[in-house]
């Protein structure tokens, strides 16, 4: 393994690499060495475009770009020295001949590289003196990107993105020199189902989200660390939130789940969170307090248990592991037998998103839950969620529903109970290379809802049923899973980190 110097501090680097990506690698880029970039991005092909990772190499004349420049042993490198700033400098000041300072009406201003660099590196002021170059503003990309051209500071990072992620490369540089400009390809639009990345990877304010452009300023954003649950890859997210509403999600680095992407319809579907929610409970049908709704549903337990009926339940793929955890444990009080599931299906991609539409049907096969479009005949139902249509419940004679969103089933129930969207609570979904996930609680809905664990434990708790009074708590839960489900051993909340672990074999 090559040794080299930089800054004055020893190194050991894997071989084969290029100095940035050995400096990133050791977790020291922009914290601990300092080398701005704009075209280089760890997972997209080398560009070598922007220059403004330059370097200095003892014995090497000119200064080196160090996102394209091989690590080589016994190397020492500078980052800092005069050479390297004034270069910095100068790259910064060419970058800005053409760059408007538009920054107070920029919806980049506050997460923007060019503004960033040009705090930490750039001249105090300019010195041209001629017109700005002018170029597009705000133009329609396609149905979710607005591009600001006259921001583009020509990186090639959403090029070379549309070309080897999505492979449509909608994008391209034309014409050369001072005259290069990034456009459409003629007579297409940016339209695929991961267009929205671009906007992630932009280093400026040149791509925007049209969902996300001009509703909120960044500063006003706390990122928390979450999951997407619209399939079963379960790509790590951020979900930007402030007063209690989510604005956003962006993808969360995870080299193994979805390096830094996300499709768009994993993307939008924080708004999933607001549409048609269940927000009151249901007793046969129509509106009842939380309470009511708690006590009906508490009897029908109580009498099914009490007269010997069967009692049946189907869970929801979209459950998290420790709300399917509680679902098995009450099904084992009251003699019951195992839950069923249905997956929703659609298609999968081979780039990220999976064939199972749901984020935890994996969870479900690993506490023993099988499969199942329907539900087997019995005097009671218990059912999590809206995946099995009505049709399905046509055997079993009463049914208590805990849901998020009221669909055909809601009407349908002897009880409804709402409950909370993945957003709203913790807990953690298994994906389908059995990756335990944690997701965290993001935003509190304004009306009485429970995760479904908490609703069951309730239920139980008002039906007088032993061992069931301690309230409900995600991470007790989560404890006695992983101490009484083999599979899930060290696969607790806390224990999860940033990025998951997998399932025991
Ligand atoms: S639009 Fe953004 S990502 Fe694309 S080349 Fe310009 S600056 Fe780079
Ligand atoms: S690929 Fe699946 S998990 Fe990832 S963002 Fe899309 S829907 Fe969500
Ligand atoms: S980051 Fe190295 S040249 Fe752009």
């Amino acid at each position: 393994m090559p040794k080299i110097t930089i800054d004055e501090k020893d190194y050991e680097v894997a071989d084969g690499l290029m100095i940035l990506q050995a400096i990133d690698d050791l977790g020291l880029l922009m914290s601990g060495v300092d080398i701005p970039h704009y075209c280089w991005h760890p997972k997209l092909p080398i560009d070598g475009s922007c220059r403004m990772c330059q370097i200095e190499i003892e014995g090497v004349p000119k200064l080196q770009i160090a996102c394209n420049t091989p690590v080589k042993d016994g190397m020492v490198i500078s980052t800092q020295s005069e050479r390297v700033q004034t270069a910095r400098q100068g790259v910064l000041e060419l970058l800005l001949l053409n760059h408007p300072l538009d920054c107070p009406i920029c919806d980049q201003a506050g997460e923007c590289k060019l503004q960033d660099y040009s705090f930490d590196f750039g001249m105090p002021a300019g010195r041209t003196k001629e017109p700005r170059r002018v170029a597009k503003k705000a133009v329609d990309l396609g149905p979710t990107i607005t591009f600001d051209q006259e921001r583009c500071i020509l990186c090639r990072r959403c090029v070379r993105f549309c070309r080897e992620v999505p492979g449509t490369g909608e994008l391209g540089v034309f014409n050369r020199g001072e005259r290069s400009l990034m456009e459409l390809f003629p007579g297409t639009q940016l339209d695929n189902d991961y267009s929205m990345n671009v906007a992630d990877l932009c280093p400026v304010g040149a791509l925007t989200t049209k969902d996300f452009r001009f509703k909120i300023r960044s500063w006003f954003l706390d990122d928390v660390e979450t999951v997407c649950d619209r399939c079963s890859t379960g790509c790590n997210v951020y979900a930007s939130r402030s007063n209690n509403k989510i604005y956003r999600f962006v993808p969360r680095l995870n080299d193994d789940v979805n390096d830094t992407w996300m499709c768009d319809h994993g993307r939008l579907s924080y708004k999933m969170g607001r549409e048609n929610r269940l927000e009151s409970a249901l007793v046969g049908g129509k509106p009842a307090s939380f309470i009511e709704g708690l006590r009906k549903a508490s009897d029908l337990v109580r009498a099914a248990s009490e007269s010997g009926g069967t009692i049946v339940a189907s869970a929801s793929p979209f459950s998290s592991n420790e709300d399917l955890f509680t679902l098995r444990k009450l099904l084992e009080t009251l003699g019951a037998p195992p839950a069923t599931f249905s997956v929703p299906a659609g298609k999968a991609d081979g780039i990220l998103t999976q064939a199972e539409k749901a984020p935890n049907a994996e969870g479900a096969r690993a506490l023993g839950f099988q499969e199942s479009d329907e539900l087997a005949g019995a005097k009671l139902g218990i059912v999590f969620g809206h995946v099995l249509p009505a049709t399905a419940l046509t055997q079993v004679e009463k049914w208590i529903l805990i849901d998020t969103h009221a669909s055909d089933l809601s009407g349908k129930a002897a009880v409804v109970l709402p409950s909370r969207v993945v957003t709203e609570k913790d807990g953690s979904f298994t994906n389908h290379a059995k990756r335990v996930q944690r997701f965290r609680r993001v935003v509190e809905p304004s009306w009485e809802a429970w995760s479904e664990g908490a609703l069951l434990q309730q239920i139980a708790d008002f039906a007088g049923l032993d061992g069931w009074s301690e309230p409900w708590d995600a991470f007790a839960v989560s404890k006695r899973l992983c101490d009484e489900v083999p599979a899930f051993s060290g696969c607790g909340l806390t224990e999860l980190g940033f990025c998951g672990c997998e399932l025991s074999k």
